[in-house]
C-alpha cells in the first residue's frame, strides 16, 4: 500500500498508534506474529563413545554428546514440547576420505543415531543433514576432481546418503550441499525404496556464509576445509537467484525449503514465502548464535530477551520453523509465559 493510502485510514490526533500498546493485555490481543515452541527444530551434535559430552568453545551452552546422551537430550526436548530435532555427527578424522563414502554406510555414526533416537523418543521428528563435509578429507560437501566440487557425481553419493538415512530411520532427509539437482535424485531414489513418506526439507536457499564458522568448530570439518563453498553455495549478494533455487527444488519435490544463515537473511525468507506460500525454514546459524552468546557473556545484551526477540523476527519475515540451537532456552521461556 502507497504511503498515501494510510490518511484514509486515520490521522493523529484522533488516531494514536500508543493506545492499543497502552497495557500487556491489549498488546496480546493486536500481536501480529507469534512463537510457539511448535516452531522449534534444535540441532545437536553427536559423537562417538558412550556416556560423553563436550563443550562446544564458540557455541557457550552447546555440547556435542554420546548417542546415549544425545537420546536423553531428545527425550528432555520432547518433554519441552519440542517437535523436532536436526542431527549432526561429528566425524574422527580416520573415518574421513576423498570421496566421504562413510556417509552412507548403514551403521556409521550417523545412522546409528537415527536407530538409537527414533528407539528412545519415537515422537520426535528426526531432520538429518546430507552432504559430504563431515566425511570428506578436504571437508568439502562434494567429490572434487582436478580441484573442482563435481555435481552429478556428487549428487548420487548424496542419493545414497539419504537413503542410508531413510533406512535408518529418519523422518526428513535435509540436503545441505547446495549442488544441481540433488532433490530429484533423493526423491526418486528414496521413492524406488518404498520411503515415500520420507520428508525432504531442501537447504534450497544456502548462502556462502561466514556465520558457519562456529558449526565448523563443533563438527570438526574447519580444519579440513580447503579453500571456500563459493562454488556451490550462494553469494550473499543475490536474491533473485534464492527464488530460482526454491522454485527448482520445489519443482523437484522438496517438501519443505529452508533459508540459511536467518538474520542477515530476512529479506529472502520473506520474499520465498510471499513468492511460493510453502513451508519456509530459516536456519539461525552457528555464528548468529555465538553473537548472542558472546554479547551475553559480556554483559552487553541480555541473552533471553535479544534471544526472543531474534526467533520473532523470523517469525515476521515468513518463517514456519526456526533451526536454532537455543531452542531448548526458547522452549523454557516460552513455558514460563
Ligand atoms: C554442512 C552444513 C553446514 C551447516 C549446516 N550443514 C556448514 C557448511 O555448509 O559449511 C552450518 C550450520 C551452522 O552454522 O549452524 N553442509
Amino acid at each position: 500500500m502507497p504511503a498515501s493510502a494510510y490518511g484514509a485510514l486515520g490521522a493523529f490526533p484522533r488516531t494514536r498508534l500508543r493506545r492499543n500498546r497502552a497495557d500487556a493485555w491489549t498488546r496480546r490481543l493486536v500481536a501480529e506474529n507469534r512463537l510457539s515452541v511448535d516452531d522449534l527444530i534444535w540441532p545437536i551434535f553427536v559423537i562417538e563413545g558412550e556416556n560423553r559430552r563436550e563443550a562446544v568453545t564458540s557455541m557457550p551452552g552447546v555440547e556435542r554428546m554420546t548417542i546415549d546422551l544425545a537420546s536423553e537430550a531428545v527425550a528432555g526436548a520432547r518433554d519441552l514440547g519440542i517437535a523436532c530435532v536436526a542431527l549432526f555427527p561429528v566425524v574422527p578424522a580416520a573415518l574421513k576420505s576423498e570421496d566421504g563414502a562413510e556417509s552412507y554406510r548403514p551403521d556409521n555414526l550417523m545412522n546409528t543415531a537415527i536407530r538409537a533416537i527414533k528407539a528412545a523418543v519415537p515422537d520426535v521428528g528426526l531432520l538429518c543433514d546430507v552432504a559430504l563435509d563431515p566425511y570428506t578429507s578436504h571437508g568439502h560437501d562434494g567429490i572434487v576432481r582436478d580441484g573442482r566440487i563435481v555435481n552429478d557425481e556428487t549428487v548420487e553419493v548424496l542419493a545414497r546418503q539419504a537413503l542410508s538415512q531413510a533406512e535408518a530411520g529418519a523422518d526428513i532427509v535435509a540436503p545441505s550441499d547446495m549442488m544441481d539437482g540433488r532433490i530429484a535424485a533423493i526423491r526418486d531414489l528414496l521413492d524406488g525404496h518404498g520411503h515415500e513418506l520420507t520428508r525432504i526439507c531442501s537447504y534450497a536457499a544456502k548462502y556462502a556464509s561466514a556465520f558457519y564458522g562456529p558449526f565448523r568448530d563443533a563438527v570438526n570439518s574447519g580444519g579440513f576445509l580447503k579453500g571456500d563453498k563459493r562454488t556451490y553455495q550462494m553469494d550473499p549478494a543475490n536474491a533473485e537467484e534464492a527464488l530460482r533455487e526454491v522454485a527448482l527444488d520445489l519443482n523437484e519435490g522438496a517438501d519443505m525449503v529452508m533459508v540459511k544463515p536467518g538474520l542477515p537473511y530476512l529479506d529472502i525468507i520473506r520474499r520465498v514465502k510471499g513468492t511460493y506460500g510453502v513451508p519456509t525454514f530459516a536456519y539461525h546459524v552457528s555464528g548468529e548464535y555465538a553473537m548472542l552468546r558472546a554479547a551475553a557473556g559480556n554483559g552487553w545484551l541480555n541473552y533471553e530477551n535479544a534471544l526472543m526477540e531474534t526467533l520473532m523476527s523470523f517469525k515476521r519475515a515468513g518463517s514456519d520453523a526456526i533451526l536454532t540451537y537455543a531452542a531448548p532456552d526458547a522452549a523454557r521461556l516460552l513455558k514460563q509465559g
